[in-house]
């Protein structure tokens, strides 16, 4: 039986990548961190509870993730945990980098120290490349990376690091490069689902508007289920290297408003205000990468169109409201 430790477990990745681990037979272990509200902490992963081995951590405290891998002994290590949103990493712009840059290289040294034979896999992020955009409209792994946020360096910094420590000490270190991923266990206060549990709720008659952000920026949105499929297979290759995960295809906010509203049977128009807390300092205008070397390596393809994961999402939160 394989074992295989994540950090950010109880997020959307780390649920859906438990799942699919367990249902292969492996041992699935994990950290999340103190929450002062327990009940907030694992409720992605409550109905696997029993079968997953959960243990308090973070990436900030490095002893404690040494003496986990150490006891452990896992076979691959998913460093999926970070302070994930991209607006409030101006807000708390110092956290993000504790964690999201100098986290990897806490968990690179525990993972060296304790368990070199493993492999690793680090979630990193289409947002790393920032405004830069190849002449046919694409971002793939050769796209220059220019990050237009705190979140976004503190990804480029981790990535650096995965590629030295693969080459200076011989480990198996892959990166993959995930854009958007969404499904109904994405966080609401990012824009997918927030615009989906905001038109719910508006079409149930529990709220009047909706207040945004941004609508004119581009995103490559896929699902979740089908990106930890990718990592699997990431981590699993024969050669420790980097991947882009990605549809190949991008709407804009305003499309994607358009047609989660329209789906309801309302105009976007009529609901939707601009909140300038919403705006960031720096905005990414437009995502849409190319996963051709995913493809040709591992015959990935996604299951889940756009449209099939709006309406899961619409479906979800029908039920759920
Ligand atoms: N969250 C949010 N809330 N975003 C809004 C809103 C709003 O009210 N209104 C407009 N937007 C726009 C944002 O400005 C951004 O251009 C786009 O919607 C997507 O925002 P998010 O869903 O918050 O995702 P993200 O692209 O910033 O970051 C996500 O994708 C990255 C991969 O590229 C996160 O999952 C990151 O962790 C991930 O690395």
């Amino acid at each position: 039986m394989k074992k295989a430790f994540i950090t950010g477990i109880s997020g959307q990745d780390g649920s859906y990548l438990a799942e699919y681990l367990l249902n292969l037979g492996y041992e699935v272990h994990g950290i999340v961190r103190r929450n002062s509200v327990p009940e907030h902490q694992q409720s992605r992963i409550d109905f696997h509870r029993e079968n997953i081995h959960v243990y308090y951590g973070d990436l900030t405290d490095a002893s404690g993730l040494e003496r986990l891998l150490k006891k452990i002994q896992p076979d691959e290590i998913y460093n999926l945990g970070a302070q994930s949103h991209v607006r409030i990493s101006f807000d708390v712009p110092n956290y993000t980098v504790q964690t999201n840059a100098l986290g990897v290289l806490n968990i690179l040294e525990a993972y060296r120290n304790a368990c070199p034979e493993a492999k690793f896999y680090q979630a990193s992020s289409s947002e790393m490349f920032g405004s830069s955009v190849d002449e046919d409209g694409f971002q793939r792994e050769t796209t220059r990376m220019t990050p237009v946020s705190p979140y976004g360096c503190s990804k480029v910094f981790a990535y650096n690091l995965v590629h030295n420590y693969r080459n200076a000490y011989k480990l198996h270190a892959a990166n993959g490069i995930l854009f958007n991923h969404e499904s109904p266990r994405r966080g609401s206060n990012f824009v997918t689902n927030k615009v989906v549990k905001g038109a719910v709720l508006i079409k149930k008659g529990l709220a009047k508007k909706l207040e945004m952000g941004n609508m004119d920026s581009f995103r490559d949105w896929g699902h979740s289920k089908d990106y930890v499929r990718a990592m699997h297979m990431i981590i699993n290759h024969d050669i420790a290297d980097d991947f882009v995960v990605a549809t190949g295809t991008t709407h804009s906010v305003r499309e994607m408003t358009d047609y989660v509203f329209s789906k309801l049977g309302l105009d976007f128009n009529e609901f939707v205000v601009q909140n300038p807390i919403y705006l960031r300092p720096e905005e990414l205008p437009y995502l849409r990468g190319d996963c051709s070397k995913l493809k040709k390596t591992f015959n990935w393809a996604p299951e889940y169109t756009f449209e099939t994961m709006m309406d899961e999402m619409i479906d979800f939160w029908m039920k759920t409201l």
